[in-house]
């Protein structure tokens, strides 16, 4: 039988081998405690709340949410958004400036198209997020990295970064950043505005976590201080629930107008039901008092897990986070993170090697660990687990 050889396109060449197979392998193992993946916790998803909301749109307006909408979402959640900007923000925004999208990691998806032609350049924090790189990736951009510490971003490398290479737009997430859990200082932020006012690159600024501050004190986007220069992104995932696909982005209308053009091609418009399920859902409830619930169970896995990684592995560093659902840890010197996954598989723990977060081939000492899905009885047995597993390295 004569097979055919398939002509994929080039760009799929540059998309980094995904490691997620393997992981999605070992999450299945019901015996593995796994803090590799970044599923919010599934206790805090409101299922009633939002089984009585999906009950009153479809005994109330079952055709209209069932019908075909417009490209660029839902009014009144548009609206509410706009809304909940202004307030925790203080940022000018209206509906208009708001495009709703499939989960933000569309909006990855929808910025490299509109902004990207291969060979184009782009600027990540490093580590970077592994969802941006492997949709970046698609279209073929050159991307470079500046380094993120304990302050934010590294001034002296973004302004070599942005004034050597112009990149098209520069990707970072300033809130407890996946995969490391920082957060931008205040003045890092105002400084990284001040660095990109005198030039042509954009900020892309990923704000899936910014409610998810322990203290519950919203943190000022760089948005703020580069108006006409910053799009934003937002997301009802690790708020409400992932398996609605409800995010957002928040940019000019000048850009807006280009998200509408490709999203429109892309699939015409997000699901519209759900949509209308989620605003019903967020009128009839308190979103701040459900955050609130959240950030307290997360704040109290956080504190847990740093803890037990200060007793039984004092040699291992690890960042604080202020809020998020990851920490990054860096292993002593000697130990690999893929070593410690596949002893942690053995062993019943998974954690993700940290590698696939740094394009230059870093990162080979450090793993991500999530603290929002596991319950507290697991991070102590899973923490027992890895201190076995690195000790015995
Ligand atoms: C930094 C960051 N951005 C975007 C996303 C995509 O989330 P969603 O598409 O569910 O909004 C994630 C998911 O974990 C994330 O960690």
């Amino acid at each position: 039988m004569k097979y055919l050889a398939y002509r994929f396109a080039s760009r799929l060449a540059q998309a980094p081998p995904s490691f997620l197979d393997e992981l999605f392998r070992v999450s299945a193992d019901p015996s593995i405690i796994s803090f590799a993946g970044g599923l919010p916790s599934s206790e805090l998803i409101d299922c009633e709340g939002i089984t009585r909301a999906a009950r009153s749109v479809m005994e109330e307006e079952a055709c209209i949410a069932l019908q075909y909408t417009t490209t660029d979402g839902y009014r009144p959640l548009r609206e509410y958004i706009a809304k909940r900007y202004r307030r925790r923000l203080g940022l000018a925004s209206s509906a208009d400036e708001i495009q709703i999208v499939n989960g933000s990691q569309q909006c990855l998806d929808l910025i490299a198209k509109i902004f990207l032609n291969a060979g184009d350049h782009v600027g990540m924090e490093r580590p970077g997020y592994l969802g941006a790189i492997d949709a970046f990736s698609l279209y073929e951009p050159v991307i470079h990295t500046a380094p993120l510490d304990d302050e934010g971003l590294n001034l002296a490398a973004i302004e070599v970064l942005v004034n050597k290479e112009r990149p098209k737009f520069f990707y970072g997430i300033p809130n407890c950043q996946n995969p490391s859990g920082r957060t931008y200082s205040q003045e890092n932020r105002k400084a990284v505005a001040e660095i990109l006012k005198s030039t042509d690159t954009l900020f892309y600024e990923d704000d899936a976590f910014g409610e998810l501050f322990f203290d519950a004190k919203p943190r000022p986007p760089v948005k703020k201080y580069l108006p006409e220069q910053a799009v934003m992104s937002g997301s009802f995932s690790k708020i409400i629930a992932p398996g609605m696909r409800i995010g957002w982005v928040y940019a000019p209308k000048e850009i807006i107008t280009r998200f509408n053009i490709v999203k429109q091609a892309a699939d015409l418009h997000s699901n519209f039901l759900s949509q209308k399920i989620l605003h019903r859902y967020l009128m009839t409830n308190d979103l701040d008092d459900h955050i609130g619930k959240i950030t307290r169970v997360y704040q109290n896995k956080c504190r847990i897990m740093c803890d037990l990684f200060d007793d039984l592995l004092p040699e291992v560093t690890h960042t604080y986070p202020e809020g998020g659902m990851f920490l990054l840890a860096t292993l002593p010197p000697g130990i690999s993170s893929r070593q410690v996954f596949n002893k942690g598989v053995e062993q019943k723990v998974a954690v993700l090697p940290g590698l696939p977060f740094y394009l230059d081939g870093g990162g080979v000492d450090t793993i991500r660990l999530n603290f929002s899905s596991a319950t507290e009885h697991q991070i102590f047995e899973g923490m027992t687990r890895l201190a076995r597993v690195i000790g015995g390295l």
